[in-house]
């Protein structure tokens, strides 16, 4: 399920994804039967021009799996997922092949994901050389138009990106993603690997981009506290479910689920009168390859009870907000927690 829609908000839709799911087949020995990992359990949401749907959760609760799903690196196991129009699940080869361009992806480490024996003008336009016939003067120029874009300067275009910073590195990075005038932008940690005071930056850059070229983006972070200037929506993921969706607003000024509530207590706070209590969850993160039974989150949570152990909760409507949480759905808990 996801959150309804109004009429506004459907034409500016891009992508939709129903109850998508990634399972993985992993090898447990010669004479053991593989296991299945669930890796993405079932996310349902939509992306829109102009918008920002935030992905958080623990690193492993499936977050780059989600991203190889919107970008058609992988199919997925069950589960429609919907871009421009076009169906993925059973679309041609062509189909796929007219439909990668809209999608690109930046990804967390911009030093490995440059050739450091490319120049970076070659960079920018290696993506217009392999899919359209654009004459190379023109492409020089749309790749030096982008770089003044994301504030790199002209004689940057002959430099090789051992030359630049992290943050210098992830600019080329986000340029050479524009170069063929996507629709969506999946940003799988774009900034966790630099400095907090270069993140700001390069975030303050990303929100100029979205509104200059409509883009609509699904940001990936494992820290609630980096996406919160520049997300519309919110999902929250544990362990390959999503525990937790809505508004910025419904997510930062009232979490509901455990889970949320935990990660936003370890963020900082502007106001350190109004320090947040700190929620430290039980134990560790449980291995995906043997999730509890009932809530997967039970064994950590501060308020579980008796049914969190038996039963999965249901991402359900409640207030703002959809949350898989038995004490939250369930006004009247059969037993409270020891
Ligand atoms: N190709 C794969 N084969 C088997 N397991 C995988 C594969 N890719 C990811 N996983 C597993 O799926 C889970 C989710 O991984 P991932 O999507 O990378 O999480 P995140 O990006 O949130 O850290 C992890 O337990 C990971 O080990
Ligand atoms: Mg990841």
């Amino acid at each position: 399920m996801s959150l309804p829609l109004g009429n506004e908000r459907r034409m500016s839709q891009v992508l939709n994804a129903q109850d998508l799911t990634r399972y993985y087949s992993v090898s447990r020995g010669a004479f053991k039967e593989a296991a299945i990992l669930k890796a993405v359990d079932g996310a349902s949401f939509t992306l829109e021009r102009g918008k920002t749907l935030a992905v958080v959760g623990e690193s492993g609760c499936g977050k780059s799996t989600l991203a190889r799903l919107v970008t058609m690196i992988e199919l997925p196991t069950s589960g429609g997922l919907n871009i421009a129009g076009h169906d993925i699940v059973g679309a041609t080869s062509q189909t796929l092949r007219g439909l990668r361009p809209k999608v690109q992806i930046v990804f967390q480490n911009p030093y490995g994901s440059l050739n450091p024996r490319q120049k970076i003008g070659s960079i920018l336009e290696e993506p217009l050389l392999v899919n359209t016939n654009m004459p190379k003067a023109e492409r020089g120029e749309k790749a030096r138009a982008m770089m003044s874009r994301v504030g790199l300067r002209p004689e940057h275009y002959e430099r090789y990106p051992h030359m630049f910073s992290g943050g210098q590195r992830q600019r080329i990075a986000i340029a050479r993603a524009l170069m063929l005038d996507p629709e969506i932008l999946v940003l799988d940690e774009p900034v966790s690997a630099l400095d907090i005071s270069i993140q700001a930056q390069v975030l303050n850059l990303l929100a100029k981009l979205q509104q200059q070229h409509n883009l609509a983006y699904l940001f990936i972070s494992h820290d609630l506290s980096v996406v919160k200037h520049i997300a519309d929506e919110v999902m929250v993921m544990y362990l390959g479910r999503v525990v937790e969706q809505g508004t910025r607003d419904s997510i930062f000024k009232k979490p509901q689920h455990p889970y949320t509530k935990a990660l936003l207590s370890a963020t900082p706070t502007p106001d350190p009168a109004r320090k947040r209590e700190r929620i430290v969850l039980k134990g560790e993160l449980p291995s995906p390859l043997n999730p509890p039974a009932g809530c997967t989150f039970h064994p950590r949570c501060p308020i579980a009870f008796e049914k969190c152990g038996r039963e999965n909760p249901n991402l359900v409507a409640h207030e703002q907000s959809l949350v898989a949480c038995h004490a939250v759905n369930d006004p009247y808990p059969e037993t409270k927690a020891a």
